[in-house]
């Protein structure tokens, strides 16, 4: 056995969202957002499973912070509802909803722990849906005043704010495939949803340095680690569609100020991108304090010839509709097991190899894992308790993989585990697993799985035996 050992300074926190686990979707004056309405169309989640009741936080979160705080953790990741503090997304807020997030970070920093709050993890309020949702400019406008609310409500108690979590999923999920809120498959519209979250980041960003100016400011992505089956051209190509797609259509204008040119000339046929306004892109690109990456698994793909057999194995889901915008020509390929739950593959070396890419890429810009960890199909055993096993060698090798990066120069600050509790896995409903907590859904109980014990050691010590 060896061990690496992690520095004081180093944060270890979870994470959650606030559709996932809040429950209560009805009380304190909380308004709709596109997951209420996404989840309650028939056929849309697994079983019909909605977040009305969730892991019941809303109601339960002393006891969850308690949690926390006994788990070891430096900070926790949470995420803001919309509709609860802005129902309709304009105008008014709803005090009862400032004030529930108030308690919360009070709570946390009671209990000494870093509150980490993220902006926007995908409930868009079901009004400004109506209106045109992310493909609509206004959006990001409307986004700009709700960042001002929640921004002087809780001002630099929070730690660090994070304007979006993946917004990948927010415009190609939710526009382009459809197997997310809202449920739309227009791939032009999935690209003006991508500059318009985009342009929401940057807007945000700015309002974070104006009225919380000791706070830092992040923004959370899924950037994906995409591999060519060959070293063919053609291969080599689909490669850099995909990360175009993928990855540069946010890191470049949030990064370097622009979007890629390969990327507006690969969709050329879908969009001209004159959505894009001049200054937008400057305005996106709001230094960061830090870059959050959500890493689970890897990505396979080869350029499809037109007519053999295709895969389109790229683990987001079934749909007619891919989520790839203007890149049919690409085929994703199965990849070698083992598997989670979620049918995606475990890869280690890529979050080194992800991790790497960026140091290159960006050179002195801090990172955080603001979320891994992985779904399986847990058991509570006679003895109640639950041996996750997979689990805790899944969050070990990862976070081996994390400490091989840092070893080599990537400036990785923090790790979030996802997640602090069995949640609603969006589309997946109540049937994916990710918590280090496990919960009853019949009665609310919460049981530490054996990954819990295993990461509050790690915490509590910086200490990674392996
Ligand atoms: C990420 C989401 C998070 C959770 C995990 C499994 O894409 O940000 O809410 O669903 O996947």
């Amino acid at each position: 056995m060896t061990t690496r050992n992690f520095p004081e300074s180093f944060v270890w926190g979870s994470a959650t969202a606030a559709y996932q686990i809040e429950g209560a979707a009805a009380e304190d004056g909380r308004g709709r957002s596109i997951w209420d309405t996404y989840s309650h169309t028939p056929g849309r989640t697994v079983n019909g499973d909605t977040g009305d009741v969730a892991a019941d936080h809303y109601h339960r979160w002393p006891q969850d912070l308690d949690h926390i705080a006994e788990l070891g953790l430096g900070a926790y990741r949470f995420s803001i509802s919309w509709p609860r503090v802005q129902p309709g997304g304009s105008g008014r807020f709803n005090a009862a909803g400032l004030d529930f997030y108030s308690r919360l970070v009070d709570g946390l920093l009671e209990r000494g722990v870093r509150p980490v709050a993220t902006m926007y993890h995908w409930d868009l309020p079901q009004e400004l849906e109506d209106a045109g949702g992310w493909p609509a400019r206004e959006t990001a406008l409307r986004f700009e005043e709700y960042a001002s609310g929640i921004v002087t409500a809780l001002g630099d108690r929070v730690h660090t704010w994070t304007t979006l979590n993946e917004p990948w999923c927010s415009a190609y999920l939710g526009y382009a495939s459809g197997v997310h809120a809202p449920g739309r498959t227009e791939p032009a519209a999935a690209l003006a949803a991508v500059h318009h979250l985009n342009l929401a980041h940057g807007l945000a960003g700015r309002v974070v340095r104006e009225l919380a100016p000791s706070a830092e400011l992040s923004v959370t992505l899924n950037l994906h680690v995409v591999r060519g089956a060959s070293d063919s051209a053609a291969d080599a190509d689909a490669v850099r569609r995909i990360d175009a797609l993928a990855n540069r259509a946010f890191l470049g204008p949030m990064l370097d100020g622009e979007y890629p040119a390969d990327l507006l000339a690969d969709t050329a046929p879908v969009t001209d991108w004159s959505f894009v306004r001049s200054g937008d892109e400057k305005l996106i690109a709001v230094p960061l304090d830090v870059l959050g990456v959500n890493y689970y698994a890897s990505t396979l793909v080869r350029a499809w010839d037109g007519h053999s057999a295709r895969s389109d194995a790229d683990g987001h889901g079934a749909s007619a509709h891919s989520p790839w915008v203007g890149a049919d020509d690409v085929d994703f390929l199965p990849q070698p097991g083992p598997h989670t739950a979620m049918g995606w593959n475990i890869d280690p070396p890529a979050l080194t190899e992800l991790l790497l890419r960026l140091r290159l890429d960006y050179p002195g810009q801090p990172l955080m894992i603001t979320e891994n960890g992985a779904a399986f199909d847990d058991v509570v055993s006679a003895d109640g308790r639950i041996h996750d096993d997979r689990r805790i060698d899944y969050l070990r090798r990862h976070i081996g993989a994390m400490a091989d990066a840092r070893a080599r120069g990537a400036d990785v600050r923090g790790y979030f585990v996802w997640s602090l509790l069995d949640n609603f896995e969006w589309g997946y409903g109540y049937d994916r697993r990710f918590g280090i907590i496990r919960v009853d859904y019949d009665t609310q109980e919460r049981t530490w799985k054996d990954s819990a014990h295993w990461y509050r050691h790690l915490a509590t010590t910086g200490r990674l035996d392996e």
